[in-house]
């Protein structure tokens, strides 16, 4: 049996080598958005939102930080567009909801939540899931919303490489990409019920269409009551290929693992099978915080079991 009364929060905003957390400005700024996130978080628990609820208002609010990849600060595809990918789970029923290739949508995370409660699908993904938006009231975003002058120098620098530069780049140390990253948030609320938050932009120059890991269920995202939830930030082929979320509960579930060793094994399977590059964060049923990492840098925060919120980069 789980235990209630308290409650855990985790949250990320990438994983890399973020050699640019070198710079005490720019980890300040990454280590008070978590912080003021966080809190957030916290309110929507004490006053007793469910899991949910808040993976949902954590999610929005990395989206509509222009720091992090996904929502306001996606990055730009090959075309200079932004295409963004998001999905919700909820850990009572394993309802989930996706959207994959959409554009201009300030807040995908909440075009998922509203395709897990009010459509018969998991996923809809590019016109289809604007179609939907349109049907739920969710209105289209400009362009000029997204476009910072950041991100349009970002994929100039990418195409004079000529590569696709990944969020977590492990190899180019010179590569301002590398502080970018997909958002996360997992929970358990006070009556112990789990959920789970993945959304990102992808990768700068990415080619049109291409989906990440971070709406598939069981990929960037996972959370069952029974075990745990997990969400995912790194290379999205590389989830794709281990169903890290997946595979990190079912650890928990077949191996009577608990949170934190079910966490170390996934990413050890991870690593072996894929030399896989990334990280997650954990929050088990018991509302025991755990995060696994390949890469160097993990830009994360918890609160475990109601205690205060840190902030930490590995
Ligand atoms: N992990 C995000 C992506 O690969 O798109």
């Amino acid at each position: 049996m789980a235990e209630n009364g308290h409650y855990s929060l985790m949250i990320h905003g990438g994983a890399g080598m973020l050699e640019s957390l070198k710079d005490p400005k720019t980890a300040s700024r990454y280590r008070q958005s978590i912080h003021r996130i966080l809190e957030h978080g916290r309110e929507v628990l004490e006053s007793g939102g469910s899991a949910l609820q808040t993976v949902a208002t954590c999610a929005t609010l990395l989206e509509d930080d222009p720091l992090f990849n996904a929502g306001r600060g996606s990055v730009l595809n090959e075309l200079g567009k932004v295409e963004m990918d998001a999905a919700i789970m909820d850990g009572r029923d394993l309802s989930a909801g996706a959207v994959a290739a959409v554009q201009n949508i300030a807040n995908p995370i909440q075009l998922a939540h509203q395709v897990m409660s009010k459509s018969e699908h998991v996923m809809l993904i590019a016109e289809g899931a604007l179609r939907f938006a349109d049907q739920c009231g969710i209105e289209q975003t400009p362009d000029n919303y997204f476009y910072t002058p950041e991100r349009i120098a970002q994929l100039e620098q990418a195409r004079l490489n000529d590569k696709i530069v990944l969020d977590h780049d492990e190899t180019d140390s010179e590569d301002e990409a590398q502080k970018y990253g997909t958002i996360g948030a997992v929970a358990r609320d006070l009556t112990g019920n789990l959920a789970a938050a993945t959304s990102t932009g992808g990768m700068v120059n990415k080619s049109m269409g291409r989906v990440g890991d971070s709406p598939i269920v069981g990929a960037g995202v996972y959370a069952d009551n029974e075990t745990c939830a997990v969400s995912a930030t790194g290379y999205g082929e590389d989830f794709m290929r281990t169903l890290i979320g997946k595979t990190i509960s079912d650890l928990m579930l077949m191996k009577t693992l608990d949170g934190v060793q079910a966490t170390a094994a996934g990413i050890d399977y991870f690593k072996r099978k894929v030399q896989g590059r990334g990280g997650v964060i954990v929050v088990d049923k018991n509302g025991q915080c755990s995060r696994g990492l390949t890469t160097k840098k993990l830009i994360h925060g918890w609160i475990e079991k109601s205690a205060e919120s840190m902030v930490g980069f590995d």
